[in-house]
């Protein structure tokens, strides 16, 4: 069996706590039992940097993580990666800052993580590259020498190629996509916008499997939907169910219903609209004033971003809004908590949760909505309420489907959440979890390893005519 090498800017180091994120998330889901190599950024900023890596072992699998220096964690990871195409995929277009020496600092950085790799590589390598701060590294290791097969995988969306065009180095960034053997999408929309943007944009005939005709190779292209590790995550919840911390939590709640909410501090989740849902339920539905706590765990995420610090500010001034507004001297509507938890404790509090509100204003897929179907216990189910920006919409339709910019809406869904009778929640919750026990992070891995080794070889001569 050909060795699996995976290539990210965060990895899953082993015992760190700190995995608030779907890529080490589903990438250490899949990987668990295998043996491989995971390279990336070790998470430390240290000025030189140098072409050095650090090797760690575990359970099968190589660690190799290098560190970045002061000037590419600022023009890379927060410029580029974060400030220019994180806001870009994510519909945002009016948050999108532009500076050139960023995008030319992100070439470096995917210049310097593939000359520190190549040396690591053997020929018969499966190379899997993940997510958006790596778009030009399979161009990188090709200048290199590199022969092997390699993929990328997008965890976040992609916009149709008219707000692609707005990124001003976009054909210089997105032409690199092909020099992959295989390029993968959370889901069918994304990979549409792909070969819609490679036909239009980069002229490109794009066959009708998806397999796009580039300069050098062919480049497969499809959708792989993300998973969890369903099984897992069950037992987890299952026992979690008798931990302390839920023993506290659901004592806390004396009686009351619970909504929770669980995600990295992130602008593209819709938190804000979340908090106004929430109030609007409570002004609009008195019933259930000191009847039900909202809990939102966000964890801190790019602090460094004035975006991500502004909100936060917004929340913190919403739920102080809310919570003077409508508390009683025995209950506080919201409790907001700014931080990370185990999984094993969000597994408890998921079990615990009737309702799991995951109203993201647009997400690649949303492994939290996986992780909460997942917990539920299976004779007295929570509800699941989804924003249909989620690329787990496209999978999970028995969930409540509720559109984040519709405030009344949201409102809506979460009294009939709260209202819904237990056949029809263990109704939904059965058609929910059997999609997500099926299609789990193994089944990813798999099916995009298979597709990758499956890729076509390089093309004989250079097809560097453009499509008709
Ligand atoms: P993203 O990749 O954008 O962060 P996902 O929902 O796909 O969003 O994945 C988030 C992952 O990080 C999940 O596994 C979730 O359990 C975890 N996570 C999110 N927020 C927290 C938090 N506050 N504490 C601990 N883990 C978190
Ligand atoms: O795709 C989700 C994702 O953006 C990952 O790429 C990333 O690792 C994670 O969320 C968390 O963000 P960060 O690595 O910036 O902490």
């Amino acid at each position: 069996m050909k060795r699996v090498v995976v290539v990210s800017n965060r990895v899953g180091l082993p015992n760190s706590a700190d995995s608030a994120g779907g890529l080490v998330t589903g990438v250490r889901a899949a990987m668990r039992g295998r043996s491989g190599l995971w390279f990336g950024w070790s998470g430390k900023v240290a000025t030189p940097a140098g072409d050095t890596h650090e090797l760690v072992r575990a359970d099968g699998i190589d660690y190799a993580t290098v560190d970045l220096d002061d000037a590419a964690h600022r023009d890379f990871y927060l410029g580029f990666a974060n400030g220019t195409l994180w806001p870009l995929c994510h519909f945002r277009l009016g948050l999108i800052e532009y500076a050139r020496e960023q995008a030319d600092a992100y070439e470096a950085a995917n210049e310097r993580f593939a000359r520190i790799l190549m040396p690591l590589l053997r020929p018969d390598d499966l190379v899997w590259v993940h997510d958006y701060h790596l778009i030009p590294l399979a161009r990188a290791l090709r200048r290199l020498g590199s022969r092997h097969r390699i993929g990328f995988f997008l965890h976040i969306p992609l916009p149709p190629p008219r707000a692609l065009a707005i990124l001003p180095n976009h054909r210089e960034l997105f032409s690199s996509l092909l020099d992959y053997d295989l390029v993968g999408f959370q889901t069918d929309e994304d990979t549409d916008a792909f070969r819609a943007y490679c036909r239009g944009a980069l002229g490109r005939l794009v066959r009708p499997d998806g397999t796009v005709m580039g300069p050098h190779r062919r480049t497969a292209s499809g959708a792989f939907p993300i998973g969890i590790d369903a099984a897992a995550q069950q037992r987890m919840a299952a026992d979690g169910a008798n931990r302390a911390t839920t023993r506290r939590l659901v004592d806390s709640l004396a009686g009351r219903r619970l909504i929770i909410g669980v995600d990295r501090l992130d602008y593209s989740k819709g938190l804000a609209n979340r908090f106004t849902a929430f109030g609007r339920l409570l002004a609009t539905r008195p019933q259930w004033r000191s009847r039900v706590t909202f809990l939102q765990i966000a964890a801190p995420s790019r602090i460094e971003i004035g975006r991500y610090r502004e909100a936060r500010r917004e929340l913190e001034r919403l739920a102080g809004k809310i919570n003077g507004r409508h508390a009683e001297f025995d209950w506080q509507p919201i409790r907001y908590l700014n931080r990370g938890y185990r999984p094993a404790a969000l597994a408890g509090f998921f079990r615990a949760a009737h309702v799991g509100l995951v109203t993201p204003l647009r997400d690649g897929m949303n492994l939290v909505a996986k992780e909460y179907v997942a917990s539920q216990d299976p004779a007295d189910p929570g509800v699941l309420v989804l924003s249909p920006f989620a690329g787990a919409a496209a999978e999970l339709d028995r969930a409540l489907i509720a559109n984040p910019f519709d405030i009344d809406g949201v409102a809506d869904a979460l009294h009939r959440a709260l209202l819904m009778p237990a056949e029809e929640r263990r109704e939904r919750w059965a058609a929910l979890h059997a999609t997500i026990a099926r299609n789990g992070a193994e089944r990813w891995q798999e099916a995009f390893i298979a597709a990758l080794d499956a890729a076509a070889a390089p093309l004989p001569f250079a097809f560097a005519a453009a499509a008709p």
